[in-house]
């Protein structure tokens, strides 16, 4: 069922600018009639002409309402300046209720345009249907289609033009929740490696549980892949690489590793290269973005590694693959585990818990217990050693310098971490990320 009516009523013409309030109020009368929606919130999007006053424009439209009392109070007139600045008001107003079905009224000429950003903007967890302004006047006899076809050129814009409209908004928006921190290791020689952990402030992500610098886009989440691009541009800003050469690792809970520059696997959890200038990455919202350096070879590595991937040994798989790519000694590696679920949170059930005691009992705490605690980041460090790297060269919460100590507890961190043990479904992601300075 329809949750929220959108009218589109962006590209008015300029001989119809006069009229805006009959014609509104001939469609809000549409909607009270015609509709079949008992109660939905209906959104004007409008034009605003520079110069104009917002306040001014919409006091001028008040009189269109004044006959819908039932509408009033969930009617909203968006000006902006853009479309694109229109739909993200509209994407904030429907998130701050949780809806996602929506109904578009537009003039004909502007639907492709409208799908385009619609596409971008929004995700699968929204469902648009759309509804030509035409007919849905035609009850009322009112003959607006005419001026609006003869008036307007067909857009010219493309899909590009669209994106980049966009992107230039988005950009313009006011970082939330703070500055875009970054947790650095110094473990990592800064004079050849960039590095570093991120975490939650400092993006346009709005949605509280997704705030703000979330890095990972999810059909099944609000936050559409243009947002997480505007996070990861900030992010670049901040930590000074180029966005462009940026890859991340194509989670799979597993141990495949891809080496750039060879042919990419459908999906890995463990990522390595020695070219100069490219930025590698993992996320992580609880499992652990782990980094590895070596600055003989200068050859560097990130994974992905959950309790899954622990088990499988993602990060030895890593090790193995710069040993066997780029001639690394196993002693030159250094390995530094990020912010991860501590052994203090993360619980699993008893089987899976098994396979951790498995590997050393202190790994696991309460082992009796239908879902023991399991420390997952003890059991990497205990598959990394037996790999042969050496216990210093291996930076995780065991460090004693308290300044230094990075390897936090993303359950135990609202205010710094993202947590899907902690969150649940609707969690956002954090990145560990590495490359080799020019
Ligand atoms: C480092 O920080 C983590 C997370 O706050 C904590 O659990 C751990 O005890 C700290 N390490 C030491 C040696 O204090
Ligand atoms: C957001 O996270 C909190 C816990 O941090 C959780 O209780 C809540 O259900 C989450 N909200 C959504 C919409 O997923």
């Amino acid at each position: 069922m329809v949750e929220a009516v959108l009218i589109d009523l962006f590209s008015l013409p300029a001989n119809l600018q006069n009229n805006i309030r009959g014609l509104l109020h001939n469609i809000l009368e549409t909607i009270e009639k015609c509709s079949s929606i008992p109660a939905p919130l209906v959104y004007v999007i409008c034009c605003q002409r520079q110069g104009t006053e917002r306040n001014g424009e919409q006091e001028f439209l008040l009189p269109a309402l004044r006959d819908f009392q039932s509408l009033k109070k969930r009617l909203e007139v968006v000006h902006a300046l853009t479309t694109a600045a229109a739909l993200y008001t509209i994407k904030q107003r429907l998130d701050e209720k949780d809806l996602s079905i929506v109904k578009v009224i537009l003039p004909t000429l502007r639907k492709d345009l409208m799908k385009v950003y619609i596409d971008h903007l929004f995700t699968a967890v929204y469902q648009f249907e759309f509804e030509d302004l035409q007919v849905a006047t035609d009850c009322k006899n009112l003959q607006i289609a005419e001026p609006w076809s003869e008036e307007q050129r067909l857009p010219t814009q493309d899909v590009a033009l669209i994106r980049s409209e966009i992107q230039t908004y988005l950009e313009s928006l006011p970082s939330l929740n703070g500055e875009l921190t970054i947790l650095r290791s110094s473990l990592i020689p800064g004079d050849i490696f960039l590095h570093g952990f991120t975490t939650r402030t400092g993006g346009i992500s709005y949605i509280p549980n997704l705030s703000s610098c979330n890095l990972f886009s999810s059909s099944k989440r609000r936050d559409p892949q243009v947002v997480v691009k505007e996070n990861l541009r900030r992010l670049a800003d901040a930590a000074g690489f180029d966005p462009e050469t940026f890859h991340r690792v194509k989670i799979d809970h597993a141990n495949a590793v891809c080496i750039m520059g060879k042919t990419e696997p459908d999906s890995y959890d463990g990522i390595v290269t020695n070219q100069k200038g490219i930025t590698i990455a993992a996320p992580g919202a609880d499992c652990i973005p782990v980094l590895f350096a070596d600055p003989v070879r200068k050859a560097c590595g990130a994974a992905h590694s959950g309790w899954k991937g622990t088990l499988l040994g993602v990060s030895m798989a890593t090790v193995n693959a710069m040993v066997s790519e780029y001639g690394c000694n196993v002693k030159d590696i250094l390995v530094v585990l990020g912010p991860s679920v501590g052994p203090c949170c993360y619980k699993l059930p008893h089987e899976s818990a098994k396979e951790f005691h498995r590997i050393d009992p202190k790994c696991v705490r309460l082992f009796d217990s239908a879902n023991p605690y399991v420390d997952i980041r003890r059991a990497t460090r205990i598959l990394l050693e037996s790999g042969g790297i050496l216990p210093e060269n291996i930076q995780d919460d065991s460090i004693t310098d308290q300044n230094q100590n990075i390897t936090f507890c993303t359950a135990c961190h609202p205010d710094k971490f993202y947590s899907h043990f902690r969150d649940g479904t609707n969690f956002g992601t954090q990145i560990g990320f590495i490359s080799i300075k020019d």
